[in-house]
């Protein structure tokens, strides 16, 4: 059994080890160490890693694109900002493992407008690894080119979405697609197209170099390695921390220095909004899905500002395609005014926005308006006190 190293966000591997390690491995053969460390993709759906790789490994078509998504829109998330900014040169190895696992030669970081000054450091380490030979072509002496270049996106929270993304880096306006088909069979200009987190990326080369027994062995489950949190509002000591997966909450809190919770909204503005009692709940995908946003608020907080906040937003970000999305958000941040002005005073008058906020989850293409009402359901049912007694902690 392999020792309990956490590498994944606090150290840099020797620079081109694992892409030397792949190299010395057929294609397939780095797909099914990916596969079977059971990582889970880090940008917040969970997906397997390898199965996507292998998905687009075996796609027919040429020109096959490996696209980083580094757009990191949901509010309060920094974890994609830190590992950039620290560890710029195993993101960009992960990233030329995946084209030589899936057979591409190019790639994309599509950079979040506000990073701009994320740039340079991109462009350095690209420079950097050109001169040692481990980007560019011929790589290491190896029948495998690989470059990679850096777009930067327009600032919207829905270009996140993958196929939004893929839209805007085509030139178009960023809406989310139809699926299927799925990019790894039709992605950027309909080519095969394989698109992971900036964390994911960067997890790569420890599981090439460590193994995948080693990463199943850090997490719980089949929720695999270790997960950065972005945690930030009312603690000591805001930040990036990375724990185990399954870890709890607590342990998070706890090493963040949170004092007098209120409560904790995991996993973004469209995650889980949690109380004080339910510290032990998991950061995993069969509990508390960890996204990468932990935002902590004490009880000095008014959570119907919060709420009101996140929906603006929601109504701002939504692409408009849905109705369900366009209007429901909107339906959403009226109830939140009319509780505000005491025009809605019992949980009975709540229900049709309840009813709505099931519609918008079912009747919404993309994770925005799947996910938005989330905040809306938790808040009002958890944290709000009517006049009629009922709802509330
Ligand atoms: C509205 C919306 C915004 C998203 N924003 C991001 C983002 O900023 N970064 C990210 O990696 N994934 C984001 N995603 C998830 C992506 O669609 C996709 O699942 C992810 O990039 C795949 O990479 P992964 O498997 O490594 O997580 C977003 C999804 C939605 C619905
Ligand atoms: S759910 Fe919202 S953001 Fe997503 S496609 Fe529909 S309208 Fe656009």
């Amino acid at each position: 059994m392999s020792e309990k190293k956490i590498l994944t966000a606090t150290e840099q591997p020797d620079t081109g080890s694992a892409l030397k390690k792949s190299l010395e491995m057929t294609s397939a053969d780095v797909v099914f160490e990916v596969r079977e460390s059971e990582i889970r993709g880090r940008g917040g759906a969970g997906f397997p890693t390898g199965i996507k790789w292998n998905l687009a490994g075996a796609a027919s078509g040429s020109n096959k694109m490996v696209i980083c998504n580094a757009d990191e829109g949901e509010p309060g998330t920094f974890k994609d900002r830190y590992l950039i900014e620290n560890y710029a040169l195993k993101l960009l190895e992960g990233m030329t493992i995946a084209g030589y696992a899936i057979g591409s030669s190019h790639g994309i970081i599509y950079l979040r407008a506000e990073y701009p000054y994320l740039i340079p450091i991109i462009e350095k380490a690209r420079e950097d690894l050109i001169r040692e030979n481990l980007l560019g072509e011929n790589i290491l002496g190896k029948d495998f080119n690989f470059d990679i270049e850096i777009r930067p996106g327009a600032g919207a929270y829905v270009c996140g979405e993958e196929t939004s993304l893929i839209e805007s880096l085509e030139g178009k306006r960023g809406v989310p697609r139809n699926k299927p088909p799925y990019p790894v069979n039709s992605g950027y200009l309909f080519r095969p197209t394989v698109v992971n987190n900036v964390e994911t990326f960067a997890a790569v080369p420890h599981i090439i170099l460590n193994g995948a027994e080693w990463f199943q062995d850090l997490g719980i489950g089949d929720c695999t390695g270790t997960k950065l949190f972005s945690i930030s509002g009312d603690i000591e000591n805001p930040g990036v921390y990375e724990l185990p997966m399954g870890s709890t909450i607590g342990e998070l809190l706890e090493a963040a220095g949170a004092k007098d919770v209120q409560a904790v909204q995991v996993g973004g503005a469209s995650g889980a909004t949690i109380t004080a009692d339910e510290l032990e709940r998991s950061l995993s995908f069969d509990d508390l899905p960890p996204g990468g946003s932990v935002i902590v608020f004490n009880s000095s907080r008014d959570l119907m500002d919060v709420l009101e906040n996140f929906l603006e937003f929601f109504v701002h970000e939504s692409c408009g395609q849905c109705t369900t999305c366009r209007e429901g958000n909107v339906r959403l941040l009226d109830a939140v005014h009319l509780i505000r002005n005491g025009e809605i005073s019992s949980m009975e008058e709540l229900e049709p926005f309840f009813q709505l906020a099931e519609v918008m989850k079912i009747g919404s293409k993309c994770g925005l308006g799947q996910t938005s009402p989330n905040c809306f359901i938790d808040i009002v049912t958890r944290f709000i006190d009517l006049p009629d007694g009922k709802g509330g902690a």
